[in-house]
């Protein structure tokens, strides 16, 4: 059945316009051939807001409301996709090495680990990791520890900070901890779970722009997941964000990319140690 309501196709003028608001306010860079996923991603916006065409959504953009809009439409344009224990072989790390390697030093210095998930998408990275950190504390110990989590979606961020999930979306490498860290739902709730108060009273979300001048988190981080978001961004923002997070990392904390990215052709004072991590001299 034919849709009536679904917008005209893209017109070249208008996926240009909309590709520098979501260029300016995000950084995120869409090639030439992103027609389909920008048309795709906001069809459903335009029914929203009763437009017809693309044209008129980029008019809306440089009306009074567009300052508004920009969150929304980078809101449809950003991939959010994540996954509890994604890429395993960084979280392996975290447990084998620098842990290992923090946490004796800290407990005794009386200080906190502090990690941040610097797109964190719905939360499924933070709660995974504060599950590796809960974890390393049964085994070998408590110990002070914070993360905080952000992403420049308001939605999202929603979405993590309620900390609830569906149940097949939770993939667990030890079946156990799904009782341990998560709540069962009920009533409307039914085939869902939140996670309990002991991980998410340690997490703590910003909404930032990871290219905005300052950052709301707290400075010395020692280790920093920025995974599977480089990626969207061309190689002079790629540039200036590594160094910008670089920053934000205490001396020997460690930084994290995703599987699908690396530093190669950036300018870093980082360690390369294994595929994704990198080290900032102690
Ligand atoms: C694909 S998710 C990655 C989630 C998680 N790090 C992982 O690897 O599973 C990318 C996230 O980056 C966020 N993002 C994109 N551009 C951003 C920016 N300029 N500042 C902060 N977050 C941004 C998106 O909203 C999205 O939630």
């Amino acid at each position: 059945m034919i849709d009536l309501m679904e917008p005209q196709v893209i017109s070249r003028e208008a996926y240009h316009f909309i590709a520098e608001k979501v260029y300016e306010h995000s950084r995120i860079r869409l090639g030439d051939d992103k027609q389909a996923l920008v048309s795709g991603r906001l069809a459903k916006r335009l029914r929203h807001l009763h437009l017809d065409s693309y044209d008129e959504y980029c008019a809306y953009l440089e009306s009074a409301r567009g300052t508004e809009e920009i969150g929304q439409l980078v809101d449809c344009i950003s991939t959010n996709h994540t996954h509890f224990f994604r890429e395993i072989e960084h979280l392996n790390f975290l447990r084998d090495v620098a842990l290992p390697e923090w946490v004796p030093r800290l407990t005794r210095e009386r200080e906190t680990l502090k990690f941040w998930s610097a797109a964190s998408s719905s939360g499924e990275e933070p709660y995974t990791v504060a599950i590796v950190l809960a974890e390393y504390a049964r085994a070998n110990g408590a110990f002070n520890w914070q993360i905080e989590g952000s992403d420049i979606s308001s939605r999202i961020l929603a979405k993590a900070q309620a900390a609830i999930y569906d149940e097949s979306r939770i993939q667990l490498p030890q079946p156990e901890w799904l009782s341990r860290y998560f709540q069962k739902g009920t009533g409307d709730f039914v085939g869902q779970y939140k996670v309990k108060d002991i991980l998410t009273q340690q997490v703590k979300f910003h909404r930032l722009n990871l290219l905005q001048a300052q950052y709301p988190v707290q400075p010395n981080q020692h280790v920093i997941f920025c995974r599977n978001v480089m990626i969207y961004f061309d190689t002079p923002t790629q540039q200036e964000l590594v160094l910008k997070l670089v920053n934000q990392l205490a001396p020997g904390g460690y930084f994290v990319v995703g599987h699908s990215e690396s530093l190669l052709g950036i300018k870093h004072p980082l360690t390369a140690l294994k595929p994704g991590i990198y080290r900032k001299n102690p």
